[in-house]
């Protein structure tokens, strides 16, 4: 069965970004996780943090990802916490999909997050703190969810082309 490849990783780490350019390198359609939650719900992550709550959210998080990791054949952003519900990791490994982590380090998702105002999670007066806390309460989780780890420090282009060379592989056999 051919599943998809399957981005993870903290915010800021290049999940979207990366895996656009990734998808056009291995010509995959391209899905992003929020970008589906969003549609469907006629509300933008902010906007479902605000009226129902993270918890609502996770709900809606993990029927998009029960439902995306049916279709195969894609390059899937998933959210920042995405792939920490256990549930979603075994929904994407059972459709036949291989989980990558885009492993950026702290200090630059630090510099990368520090003026983002999209980010229900960060929109705190101690962002440094909130990131730093978060980062180490996920990293171990996000290690253990992947299949594979992606150093992601360098530019998007770089990014992309390792994941296009760890994909094409894994979708080949
Ligand atoms: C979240 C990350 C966000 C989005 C939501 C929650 C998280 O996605 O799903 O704000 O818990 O880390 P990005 O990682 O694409 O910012």
């Amino acid at each position: 069965m051919k599943g998809s490849i399957v981005l993870c990783g903290f915010m800021g780490c290049g999940k979207t970004s990366v895996g656009k350019r990734a998808a056009k390198l291995m010509k995959l359609t391209f899905c992003d996780l929020d970008h589906y939650i969003e549609e469907k719900a006629g509300l933008t992550v902010s906007e479902i943090f605000a009226q129902y709550g993270e918890e609502a959210f996770r709900k809606m998080e993990a029927e998009a990802a029960a439902e995306v990791s049916k279709a195969g054949g894609m390059v899937v952003a998933c959210g920042g916490g995405t792939v920490l519900n256990p549930k979603n990791v075994t929904a994407f490994h059972e459709n036949g999909s291989l989980i990558l982590l885009l492993d950026t380090p702290l200090s630059i998702l630090q510099e990368r997050l520090k003026n983002d105002k999209n980010r229900p999670l960060l929109q705190k007066p101690n962002r440094r703190q909130v990131i730093s806390k978060l980062y180490r309460q996920r990293i171990p989780l996000y290690r253990a969810a992947a299949d594979v780890r992606i150093r992601s420090a360098g530019p998007v282009w770089v990014v992309a082309k390792k994941v296009a060379v760890v994909g094409s592989r894994f979708l080949e056999h």
